[in-house]
């Protein structure tokens, strides 16, 4: 929502937070710009965007998290995405957020596989990325500099639902 605007702007405005996210807008505008793009859902992929992450006990606004479509090596990934204001870091938020991200990109998406591309430095994404279940693939590099490729595919339907699908 674009009443979200001021809080994003705010996250945007710690160094610390914005460190490892190279693109991260630069000034108010490219914030608005940002949200106005994303509150339908990504423009060439509605399904995927970034979407504010409301803390339940207090009902704010603490970050903004999600799936983001990116081109790797030729390739079409999902990326998950995760950023969390830094007043809420280490109290297992930021995996909070990724893993119903991650469930939501293979149970209602149906995607079969998602990724996180993080700068080496990034100790702390890289925990949260471990702990979702994803392992690391590869380095690599684009025009925001070198990252580490993380990755998961979709696990396997499990016995039971798979005789559930194939019954007549
Ligand atoms: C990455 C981020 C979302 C993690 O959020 P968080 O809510 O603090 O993460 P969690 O509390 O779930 O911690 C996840 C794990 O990382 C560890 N961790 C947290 N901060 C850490 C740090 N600075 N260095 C090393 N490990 C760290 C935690 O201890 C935890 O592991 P444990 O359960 O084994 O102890 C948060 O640091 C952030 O928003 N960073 C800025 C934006 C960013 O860099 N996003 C990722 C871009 S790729």
């Amino acid at each position: 929502m674009l009443d979200d605007l001021d809080d994003l702007f705010a996250l945007y405005c710690d160094p610390d937070v914005r460190k490892y996210i190279p693109d991260a807008p630069r000034n108010f505008e490219e914030t608005r710009e940002e949200l106005e793009w994303h509150m339908n859902g990504h423009p060439k992929y509605p399904e995927l965007g970034l979407w504010a992450t409301i803390h339940k006990e207090t009902n704010m606004f603490i970050g903004r998290c999600g799936l983001l479509p990116s081109m790797i090596d030729g390739q079409n990934e999902v990326e998950v995405a995760y950023l969390i204001s830094k007043a809420f870091w280490g109290q297992g938020l930021g995996t909070e957020a990724a893993q119903a991200i991650l469930k939501y990109g293979f149970e209602k998406l149906n995607l079969h596989r998602l990724i996180c591309l993080i700068e080496r430095e990034n100790l702390a994404s890289i925990n949260v990325a471990k702990k979702i279940g994803m392992t690391f693939e590869k380095e690599g590099k684009d025009e925001t500099g070198p990252f580490l490729l993380y990755s998961i595919n979709k696990p396997p339907v499990p016995m039971a639902n798979q005789r559930e699908i194939s019954r007549p």
